[in-house]
């Protein structure tokens, strides 16, 4: 059997201020599309960051094990890193506008690209550039080629920055809040044309955002993070439907689709808690509102409550009715 393209195990990340991510296990499968949730600071991005080996200084990166697509990331040297980074693993962030060089065309960005992990000469990597400008929806990839970021929307900035990504052939690409910055009708264009792409060329992905909804519905499978650990994980369509873990929950409730308009979201309590000022026992009790005294006393373990369905939580909800 083929190992997973992304195979991680008790991956902790540590900042003098304390873990920021504190034991999480990560499987990706070729061509497989993982999505990754949570609010604002639960570890998220840094997670990211260390499949490219990317995490800031003064955080440390511990695991069990942290490869992917064949590379030890943990014994890995500067040339392995820059060999699997914009090779093997393409990231794209939230902003596609900071991500680009404002003084040069956006086609020969992308040509660049093709000319260093390519191996391409400059007349080839500029049509192949136009090509896959064209693959990402550009139109009239020729004469766009030749425009400059501040000439272009977010959205098409955006494209560029995922053409950028694919030049390198990449087996897997890591898209962190891609469509964050840009408008609501956007974002959905964007996302469907990631899924293209993953149809297209089997590349897998890994779908990171604050946004469930977003994410579910262009994901197979999805992990819920909760101030650094990974406190729900399951098929996606299983997790939107009927998730088990009142922090999923909570996030599902969130979400204004779900709810008729006029209606007041319901907001999970108070902000997740910095890494010092942790809770004993399951860290999202305070927030809960099914929170009972064995909760205080023991932090609960990811443990599979139905076929391929993963959850920490002493007691998770009716995951029929809940549904
Ligand atoms: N450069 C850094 N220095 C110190 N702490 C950091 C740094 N980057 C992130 N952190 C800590 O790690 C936590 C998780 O950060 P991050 O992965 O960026 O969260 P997310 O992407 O989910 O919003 C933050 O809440 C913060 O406490
Ligand atoms: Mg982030």
């Amino acid at each position: 059997m083929k190992p997973p393209l992304v195979d991680v195990r008790e991956l902790a990340i540590a900042f003098p201020a304390g873990n920021a991510v504190d034991g999480i296990d990560l499987h990706i499968e070729q061509g497989e599309a993982v999505g990754l949730v949570g609010e604002s600071g639960c570890g998220k991005t840094l997670t990211a960051l260390s499949l490219l080996g990317l995490v800031p200084e003064p955080g440390r990166v511990r695991a069990q094990r942290l490869r992917v697509a064949g590379c030890d990331l943990l014994a890995a040297t500067e040339r392995d890193l820059h060999q699997v980074r914009g090779g093997q693993v393409a990231m794209v962030f939230q902003d596609p506008v900071a991500a680009l060089n404002p003084v040069i065309p956006v086609g020969h960005q992308v040509a660049e690209v093709l000319q260093l992990h390519g191996g391409m000469d400059r007349h080839s990597a500029r049509r192949e550039a136009i090509a896959t400008l064209g693959r990402v929806g550009l139109s009239d990839p020729e004469r766009q080629s030749r425009a400059y970021p501040s000439e272009l929307s977010g959205g098409m900035c955006q494209r560029v920055v995922i053409a950028q990504a694919l030049a390198g052939t990449p087996q897997l690409l890591v898209a962190d809040e891609p469509t964050t910055a840009l408008d609501v009708t956007i974002q959905k264009q964007i996302l469907d044309l990631l899924a293209e792409l993953r149809a297209e060329t089997q590349l897998a992905t890994l779908m990171i955002s604050h946004d469930l909804n977003l994410v579910a519905s262009h994901t197979e499978r999805v992990l819920v993070m909760d101030q650094g650990l990974v406190v729900e994980s399951a098929a996606s369509e299983k997790l939107f439907t009927s998730p088990c873990h009142p922090y999923t929950s909570g996030l599902l409730d969130c979400l204004p689709s779900r709810h008729r308009p006029g209606e007041r979201l319901t907001e999970i309590p108070a902000a997740p808690r910095r890494p010092q000022q942790r809770p004993s026992g399951c860290r999202f009790r305070e927030r809960c509102p099914h929170a009972k005294e064995r909760c205080t006393s023991e932090e609960p373990v990811l443990r599979e409550l139905g076929k391929g369905h993963w959850g920490a939580c002493h007691f998770p909800l009716d995951r029929e009715s809940s549904s």
